[in-house]
C-alpha cells in the first residue's frame, strides 16, 4: 500500500491516475484531511493508512507568496515533511520525497549534481532545501529525494497554463529569457517514481537508494524557450502571439529566481535506471490536454 500525499496537486494526481491505471494499492490524501499545519492530521492519516511506501507530493510550492507566509512555507515544506519522515522511519519503511532546483542560487555555470553545495535565494528554496537536511540528517529514515523543475500538467496552475490563457488575451507576451532551466512533465514524473517504488519492491532497500536524486526533464531552456515550444504545439488551435524575450530585472518579482537552474541527472539512472524524456518531447500531448480537457481561461 502505497500512501500519496497531496494528491490533489500536479505530481499527486498524476500518481493517483497511474496507480489507478496499473492496479497498485495506493491511498490517496489531500487537504483538509492530511495538513501539514496540522501534525494530528499527518499522523491519522498514517495510522489509518498503514502504507509500505510513502510518496509525499505535498508541498508548500508558491514560490512568491511564501516570501511573505514563511510560517506556511516552513510547515509545507520543512516541518511536515520531518513528521512523515520519522512516521516512516518509525515504520521502517521508504520514503519518497520531492524538492526542487530552488535549493541552488543558480551561480555555477553548469548543471548542478546532488552533492553541489545549496544556497537558495528565496523563501520557499530555503524551506525546501531545511526539509531536505531535516529529513537526511535528524532521521535515519530510509528517504530518497527527487529535486525536480519547472513542474507542468493539463490540470493545476503551472507556467503552460498561464502562458495559454495570457496568449487568448494579449497579441504579445514578455518573458524572461535569461533563467535556464528544464521544464519537467508531471506524468513522466510520476512514472519515474512509480519505477522507483517497483526498484524498491524487487530489491528491497539498498544503501545506494538513499539520499538526493536530481530527476528533471533532459536538456533545457529558458522560460521564453518554453513559451515559444508551449505556442508552436498549440498554433493550430489558437494564434502563436508574439513572444518577447525580456531580462529577469524587467520583470520584478518578490522571490528572486535562479538564473541558471540546470540539474544534472545522470545519478538517477546510475543507480535506478531511469532518464525522463526529453522535456520537448513531453511537452505537446500536454498542451493538447491543456486546449481540450481544461481550456485556459
Ligand atoms: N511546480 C513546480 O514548478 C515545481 C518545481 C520544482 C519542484 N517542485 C516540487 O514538486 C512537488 C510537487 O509539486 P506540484 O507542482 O505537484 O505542486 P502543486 O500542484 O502546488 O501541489 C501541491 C500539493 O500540496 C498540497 N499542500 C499544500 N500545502 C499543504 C499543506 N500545508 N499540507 C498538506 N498538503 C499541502 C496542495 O494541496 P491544496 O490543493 O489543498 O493546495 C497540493 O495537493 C513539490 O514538492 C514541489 O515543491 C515543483
Amino acid at each position: 500500500m502505497i500512501l500519496i500525499t497531496g494528491s490533489t496537486g500536479q505530481l499527486g494526481q498524476e500518481l493517483v491516475k497511474l496507480c489507478q491505471e496499473r492496479g497498485i494499492a495506493f491511498r490517496a490524501v489531500a487537504r483538509p484531511a492530511f495538513d501539514f499545519e496540522q501534525p494530528e492530521s499527518v499522523a491519522a492519516c498514517f495510522a489509518t493508512a498503514k502504507p509500505d511506501l510513502v510518496i509525499n507530493a505535498a508541498a508548500y510550492t508558491a514560490v512568491d507568496k511564501a516570501e511573505t507566509d514563511q510560517d506556511a512555507a516552513r510547515a509545507g515544506n520543512h516541518t511536515g515533511p520531518l513528521q512523515l519522515a520519522q512516521l516512516c522511519e518509525a515504520a521502517n519503511i521508504p520514503f519518497i520525497h520531492v524538492s526542487t532546483d530552488y535549493v541552488f542560487d543558480g551561480a555555477k555555470g553548469a548543471p548542478y549534481v546532488e552533492s553541489d553545495p545549496t544556497n537558495p535565494t528565496g523563501v520557499y528554496g530555503t524551506t525546501k532545501r531545511d526539509g531536505e537536511a531535516a529529513i537526511l540528517n535528524n532521521t535515519t529514515a530510509k528517504a530518497i529525494i527527487l529535486r525536480t523543475a519547472w513542474v507542468y500538467a493539463a490540470h493545476g496552475k503551472n507556467f503552460a497554463r498561464t502562458m495559454l490563457g495570457a496568449a487568448r488575451r494579449f497579441p504579445t507576451l514578455r518573458v524572461v529569457a535569461d533563467q535556464r532551466g528544464t521544464p519537467t512533465a508531471a506524468p513522466d514524473l510520476a512514472q519515474a517514481i512509480l519505477a522507483i517504488a517497483a526498484r524498491l519492491q524487487q530489491t528491497g532497500w539498498r544503501p545506494q537508494y538513499h539520499g538526493i536524486f536530481h530527476a528533471t526533464g533532459s536538456g533545457e531552456t529558458t522560460w521564453h524557450g518554453f513559451a515559444t515550444a508551449i505556442f508552436a504545439e498549440a498554433a493550430a488551435s489558437q494564434k502563436p502571439p508574439e513572444v518577447q524575450p525580456i531580462t529577469t530585472a524587467d520583470w520584478p518579482t518578490p522571490a528572486r529566481r535562479p538564473a541558471d537552474s540546470r540539474l544534472d541527472c545522470a545519478k538517477l539512472t546510475q543507480v535506478f535506471g531511469i532518464t525522463l524524456p526529453p522535456w520537448r518531447t513531453s511537452l505537446g500531448p500536454i498542451v493538447q490536454q491543456l486546449l481540450t480537457l481544461d481550456p485556459p481561461g
